[in-house]
Parts: structure tokens; C-alpha cells; sequence
């Protein structure tokens, strides 16, 4: 028996399947797909989802292997310490209770002794309110006219989640009938051009800012926050700062300092992480501003439908759990570094940068959670674009060039219809006609022996081989309501959880965000003193001494 400290890789249940990756090697998803009680074994329905993923490089003996590694890594006991808000965030001395943040009223969350779940309602009800005066009206600015705009400044974490929320609800019927006469916009990068673009077209009268930041400390937050404050200010002077700018934060010391009424704050917690927080008032807040707090209540709801199905489903039909023991599987075993996140939907456009930075920040580690160096790799490249769009841009090295297992994610009815008299399909069936066609195309593959039947000249036969056997999975949704993408968020969370999880590491920790920022401080106070004083560059290697120089020399020309 494994001690709290052995590594998964030193389990019996993790050796077995090194062992089995042999078996699986010898099989080709061509026959593995021609066994239908294989495949149904392979898909599951819940709360109107559908998960195929028959076409993994596994077969049922494989999905019990992985079962096996789940006890093995103690997952159960592990998902039920992060719901009992146990400190799992060892490096950081915190709970991760995301789940919290989406929990029905009467729902008892603790942690530290303390049901979180009054608290979190508290600051919901507050959105909800300030939400109905700006949209109303009944809240104006400065010069009493009211606030059709929300530019929501804020990045990683207090900007990716928001913004795959907005982005897909924005041709959801219902939220675009709730957000008619009102834009949300999103400023995360420091670069000016950012800004500028953001600003563009908008009146200070009718904006407000709504600064996101966990901390309250990021550089580029900061600095972002205060040109908008200059923004605003310039023209309608200092106190109208008080009617166009409010916060999102875990620091209301911070907020109020940088002079927001601390009245107009909204809390959230410490046992939130930045990439888990879009269901705290850091997605609630902007997203009630645009669409009103009903709709984004039914976000809230689909995400704890999963959280539920989460904590009580037994492994085998637990769907983040599954997912996370297959990218395991592909990962570590199969030696597949890559995922593909390929959504059939333009609404999605915005899931994947999303998921890149739940999956790799949270996943991207080297040591265990004990500080044990991992003989093993964790996390993976997740990377994705909406079909079809991608179609036309990178699957030539999906289908022929290196395995990347895939995840292709679907919708049964599309937001916003079109069927054109005389189309064979409709324009969503043309869509889907790819997602279903997709998969099969790179499991099955085309050989040499079809060509050949095809009458394919010889020498365009390797070239037009498709060797297949490459991992895909599907998920299928009804639509792509508000409820839906709180589903699809909270699958992907908790997915991401379970790989950490079985790999030993901390999911919740970020340290390796820290050396660059530490190093650009340097740099930061190197060019104010070589811009004011003059002063020589000290301290920086010959490259970037070379590259400051060029800099300087043009910028102070
Ligand atoms: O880039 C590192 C990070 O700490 C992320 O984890 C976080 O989401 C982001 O910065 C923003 O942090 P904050 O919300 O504190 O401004």
C-alpha cells in the first residue's frame, strides 16, 4: 500500500496499465468501433447531455484499469475533502470551494467551521440589486444619464471565464433580448492598444468600469484601472468615480484605497482560485450588468447540476470523472501531450482559451502536492478553435500528422436558425454534419487498400493514407442556453480536478506565474530610472541589455 506520500507512478494500479498500453497498441479504433456493446458501454446521458467516448484508444478492461488508478490516487476521498472544504490547497493554506459559489440557498458548504453558502448569497443578492438599478436606470452617472456600457477590466482568471460566458451567451435569444441597447466589453491586456480599443466609441457618461481582480495587485490590472479612472475623470472629474467605477475583489482595503466606495465592492474569497472564480460576483457581476441576474442564475444552475452529479455519481457514470481518468490515460500512458477543444458552435469561440488556462495553469506542475519531483509529465497543451473554422487551419496534423486527441463538443439545436429555401440542410445541419463526420475520419482513417480501390495513382497513395486510430471524444448538448454552459464549465472544471488528483499535484496553486512577474519589476524600474535620469542599464545579461538598449535609444531619440 502506497504511503501519503508515494507517487502515483509507484502503485500497482498505475503499472498495470503502463503494461496495458502493449494491448492497447495492438488494437485500432477501426475494430474497437465495430463492437457495439464496446461502444454503448462507452457513452452516458445526464441532465440531457450526451457523452460518447467510444472512440478512445480504450477498451472496457482499460476503463476498469483507470478505475482502479482512481482508488489507488484516493480520488473519492479526495473530491470529498475539496466539497468538505478541507484546506487541499496545501501550498496556499486554503479551500477550493468554486462549488460553493453556484450552490442552492439552503445548501451548507463549510469550511473553517463556517457555512459559506449565506455569504455567498449575500453578495448575489447585492449583484442582483445593483444589476436592476443600472439596467433600470434608477442608478445614472454623473451627468445623470444612465449606464448602457460595462467595460469589465480585469485578466487570466478575472477575464478569461467572463468573457467565454459573454461570449457565448450573446446570441442566446433570451440573454440577447435581455441585453438589447447594452454592450460589455472586456480590457485585460496592458497594452494600450487595448485600451484604445476598448474606449473606442464609448462616452464616459453612460460607461461604467468594473475593475476584476482577486488580488487587487496585478500589474496590468492596476495600471488599466487607473487609465480608465484617468478616463472618466478627465472628463467628468474626480467624483464621478464614485458613479462610474466599481469592484470585483478579495482586498476591499485595496479597492477602497484606490477609491471605490468600498459600498460599491463585491466580495469574494480566498478559497476562490482565479481560474475557478467566473461564478463569483467576477463573472456575475459584469454578465448580470448585460443579460440581468435571471439569466445568469440559470448559468449558476447548470454548473451546480454537475457539481452534484459530481459528488454523488459512482465513477463508472460520473462524466468529469471519466474525462479526467482519460486524459490521464492519453497523457500519461498513451503519451499524447496534446488536447484538441473543438466546439461545433462560434458561440464556444472563446471555451478553449478558457480551458487553457483552467487545464495548464492549474495542471502544469513538476513536483507533488508533497514537493516530490514527478518522474512523469502533468497537464497537457490544450489549444482549440470552432469548427469548422479549424477544419481549415490545423487538422492536417491532427488527421496525418502527430495524435492529438480531441474533444469535439456539439449542440442538437442552434441559437440562431437558418434554412434557406432550396439547401439540402439546414446551415446547423451543414455544421454538424461535420462534427458527426469528423470523429470517424480520424478513427478509422483511410488505407492504402481503399485507394487503391479507388484507382488513386501509386504515388499519391501515401500521401493521401490516413493511418486513423486517433482519439476523439463527443459531447453533445441540447442547446446552448445559459444552463447548458454552466454545465459544460463545471464538466471542465471538475474534469481538470480529477487529473490533478490522480497525478498527485496541486490543481490550485500557480507559482510558476511568479519568476516572470518578479523579473518584469526589474525591468520596470530600470526603464523609469534610464527615462527620468538617464541611468545606464545595470544588471541585465548581455541579451536583454542589448535588446533594453535598442529600446531606449529609439524611444529617447
Ligand atoms: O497570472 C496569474 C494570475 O494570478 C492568475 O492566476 C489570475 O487569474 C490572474 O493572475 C489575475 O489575478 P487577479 O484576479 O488577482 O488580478
Amino acid at each position: 500500500m502506497a504511503s501519503s506520500t508515494a507517487l502515483i507512478c509507484e502503485t500497482a494500479a498505475w503499472n498495470d496499465l503502463k503494461g496495458h498500453v502493449e494491448d492497447i497498441k495492438k488494437t485500432h479504433l477501426r475494430d474497437l468501433m465495430s463492437d457495439a456493446n464496446r461502444c454503448q458501454q462507452m457513452m452516458l446521458e445526464f441532465d440531457g447531455l450526451l457523452l460518447d467516448y467510444s472512440r478512445q484508444c480504450a477498451t472496457v478492461e482499460t476503463m476498469n484499469k483507470l478505475l482502479n488508478l482512481a482508488k489507488a490516487a484516493k480520488l473519492t476521498e479526495k473530491i470529498s475533502r475539496m466539497y468538505n472544504g478541507e484546506h487541499i490547497n496545501s501550498t496556499e493554506n486554503r479551500s477550493v470551494l468554486h462549488v460553493a459559489l453556484r450552490a442552492p440557498k439552503d445548501a451548507v458548504i463549510k469550511t473553517d467551521g463556517k457555512n459559506v453558502v449565506p455569504e455567498v448569497w449575500s453578495v448575489l443578492d447585492k449583484i442582483k440589486e445593483f444589476s436592476e438599478k443600472i439596467r433600470s436606470g434608477s442608478w445614472v452617472g454623473a451627468t445623470g444619464k444612465p449606464l448602457k456600457d460595462v467595460i469589465a477590466v480585469g485578466i487570466g482568471g478575472s477575464f478569461l471565464g467572463p468573457l467565454f460566458v459573454h461570449t457565448t451567451l450573446q446570441t442566446d435569444p433570451e440573454a440577447v433580448e435581455c441585453a438589447k441597447g447594452r454592450q460589455l466589453r472586456f480590457l485585460a491586456n496592458i497594452d494600450p492598444v487595448d485600451v484604445a480599443r476598448n474606449v473606442n466609441g464609448l462616452n464616459p457618461e453612460t460607461t461604467l468600469v468594473v475593475v476584476v481582480s482577486k488580488t487587487f495587485t496585478t500589474a496590468e490590472t492596476m495600471l488599466n484601472a487607473r487609465t480608465l479612472r484617468e478616463w472618466i475623470t478627465t472628463s467628468l472629474g474626480a467624483p464621478a468615480v464614485a458613479k462610474h467605477m466599481v469592484a470585483v475583489s478579495t482586498n476591499l482595503a485595496l479597492v477602497e484605497k484606490f477609491g471605490i466606495d468600498p459600498n460599491n465592492a463585491f466580495a469574494f474569497w480566498d478559497w476562490v482560485g482565479g481560474r475557478y472564480s467566473v461564478c463569483s460576483a467576477v463573472g456575475v457581476l459584469p454578465l448580470s450588468l448585460q443579460y440581468g441576474f435571471s439569466v445568469v442564475e440559470k448559468f449558476l444552475k447548470g454548473a451546480s447540476s454537475i457539481d452534484q452529479h459530481f459528488q454523488s455519481t459512482p465513477f463508472e457514470k460520473n462524466i468529469p470523472v471519466l474525462l479526467g481518468l482519460l486524459s490521464v490515460w492519453n497523457v500519461s500512458f498513451l503519451g499524447y501531450s496534446a488536447r484538441a477543444i473543438l466546439p461545433y458552435s462560434q458561440a464556444l469561440e472563446k471555451f478553449a482559451p478558457h480551458i487553457q488556462q483552467v487545464s495548464m495553469e492549474s495542471n502544469g506542475k513538476g513536483v507533488s502536492i508533497d514537493g516530490l519531483p514527478l518522474p512523469f509529465e502533468t497537464g497537457e497543451i490544450d489549444f482549440g478553435e470552432p469548427g469548422t473554422n479549424g477544419q481549415h487551419s490545423f487538422y492536417q496534423l491532427i488527421h496525418q500528422g502527430r495524435v492529438i486527441p480531441c474533444d469535439f463538443i456539439g449542440t442538437v439545436k442552434s441559437q440562431q436558425p437558418v434554412y434557406l429555401k432550396g439547401e439540402v440542410v439546414n446551415n446547423h445541419d451543414e455544421l454538424m454534419s461535420n462534427f458527426f463526420a469528423q470523429p470517424d475520419a480520424l478513427a478509422y482513417g483511410k488505407t492504402p487498400e481503399q485507394l487503391q480501390r479507388e484507382n488513386v495513382s501509386e504515388n499519391l497513395i501515401p500521401h493521401k493514407t490516413f493511418s486513423g486510430n486517433r482519439p476523439s471524444l463527443s459531447l453533445l448538448l441540447p442547446e446552448l442556453s445559459a444552463y447548458n454552459v454552466g454545465q459544460l464549465l463545471a464538466i471542465y472544471e471538475h474534469r481538470v480536478a480529477v487529473q490533478g488528483f490522480v497525478w498527485g499535484i496541486n490543481s490550485f496553486d500557480q507559482w510558476g506565474v511568479e519568476l516572470g512577474k518578479v523579473l518584469a519589476t526589474q525591468v520596470r524600474k530600470q526603464l523609469h530610472s534610464s527615462r527620468t535620469q538617464g541611468t545606464a542599464l545595470e544588471g541585465f545579461n548581455f541579451s536583454t541589455t542589448t535588446l533594453l538598449k535598442r529600446y531606449l535609444e529609439v524611444i529617447m531619440s
